[in-house]
């Protein structure tokens, strides 16, 4: 895609990227891709806000000429220090060496570890304005959504937004960047995928920037990853603040590890019994085929959660210990949750769930379920009864 105008002055410079197959190293992104939102400002003082990974800096770049020509760029703006948005620096300021770099005082440092940059820095804080000409920026803090030196930048003559990491997505948006021009249930999965697993951790930080960001009239906003919104800005808005406050939907998801069919007999046996049930929706995943970051993003939209694990060596299936770790993390303490566990050999599942319920505060509808190898009469009995107890506890 070309550079794309926003507004009179205001243009797109971003990048798709379909290159990248893991997004920090770990997001499988293969699929759809990712994209680097960056804008111009073309103003009597030329701004760009954020730069793009580095690997499609030479488009963007081309991009920013295709808009101004031979004129210089006066102002940087980094609104992010994470160098999906920030590695493109370095051929930028090949590029225009007497950009001035705006940022606040926790970018610098960060900006000096990563880049070694210590020159033509200009230090906002919150509320600072600056003035292009026509249009004059606004600068709000939003620590920790999604690192320390985070930032939103607001043009308050055309009311847009620059709102970095927050309101993004994953998914590049393919033939145009606009709400207005895509399928926006196309996104929905994409965009709480990448909220739960970037943003999750920080949902309570996540709010508290959203509440400051709902005192500001906001006509377009302009994340850093995904579409543009510019026609219905409440739409993403209201998505984010649902699951920022952790708002969830009748469901239930069933996360299990299997060896040998046992545990996943178990899982399959408790899907038919929750759907018997009336539930709703009942998502069935098996943890070593299906990647965290999909099954995280189904727990974050539905109610009732249930893992499920054979043990290993005395300890539990290593699959869902991972799973169990970025759980703790992003917490699920607005879940009602259920376990099952294989003795296999041993025992030893039982022992880590037990832990993982102390240590992330787990809202528990029972004891956890032992079941002995293949699950016999008993265990069908025990697990169509967990079902009924986590349909009671979602209603
Ligand atoms: Fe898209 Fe936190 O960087």
């Amino acid at each position: 895609m070309n550079a794309v105008k926003i507004k009179e002055d205001i243009f797109w410079v971003g990048v798709n990227d379909y290159q990248t197959t893991l997004f920090e190293g770990m997001w499988p992104i293969e699929q759809e891709g990712v994209s680097y939102n960056a804008y111009v400002i073309n103003d009597e003082k030329v701004a760009i806000i954020d730069t793009v990974k580095s690997i499609k800096a030479d488009e963007y770049i081309e991009k920013i000429k295709s808009i101004i020509g031979n004129k210089k760029v006066d102002y940087l703006i980094v609104n992010h220090m994470e160098p999906d948005h920030s590695s493109g620096i370095i051929e930028l300021l090949a590029e225009y060496p007497d950009i001035k770099i705006v940022g606040n005082k926790k970018t610098f440092p960060i900006m000096n570890n990563f880049y070694q940059i210590t020159e033509n820095l200009h230090e906002v804080c919150e509320g600072d304005t600056l003035c292009l000409g026509k249009h004059t920026l606004q600068f709000f803090m939003t620590p920790m959504v999604h690192w320390p030196e985070s930032m939103v930048t607001y043009d308050t003559i055309d009311k847009v937004l620059f709102s970095m990491d927050v309101f993004g997505s994953f998914k590049a948006p393919v033939g145009s960047i606009f709400d207005d021009e895509n399928d926006l249930a196309a996104f929905e999965e994409p965009t709480r995928r990448y909220y739960a697993c970037i943003v999750g951790k920080v949902a309570g930080q996540a709010l508290k920037a959203l509440n400051k960001l709902g005192g500001i009239e906001i006509g377009t906003i302009c994340p850093s990853h995904g579409l543009i919104w510019r026609d219905n800005p409440k739409y993403i808005l209201d998505m984010y603040v649902k699951m920022s406050a952790k708002e969830t939907d009748p469901g239930v998801v069933i996360a299990y590890g299997s060896m040998y069919g046992c545990t996943q007999k178990a899982a399959e046996t408790l899907a038919i019994a929750l759907k018997n049930e009336g539930v709703g929706e009942v998502k069935l995943y098996n943890v070593a085929k299906t990647d965290i970051s999909f099954i995280i993003s189904d727990i974050w939209k539905y109610k009732g959660l249930f893992l499920g694990a054979p043990s290993y060596y005395g300890q539990i299936f290593p699959k869902m210990a991972n799973l169990l770790y970025k759980l703790s993390e992003i917490k699920v303490d607005n879940h009602k949750v259920g376990f099952f566990a294989d003795y296999s050999w041993s025992g030893g599942a039982d022992k880590n769930f037990s832990a993982f319920i102390e240590c992330a505060k787990v809202d528990v509808i029972d004891e956890i379920l032992m079941i002995k190898g293949t699950p016999d009469e008993q265990d069908v009995l025990a697990l169509n009864t967990l079902a009924k107890k986590m349909a009671e506890a979602i209603k």
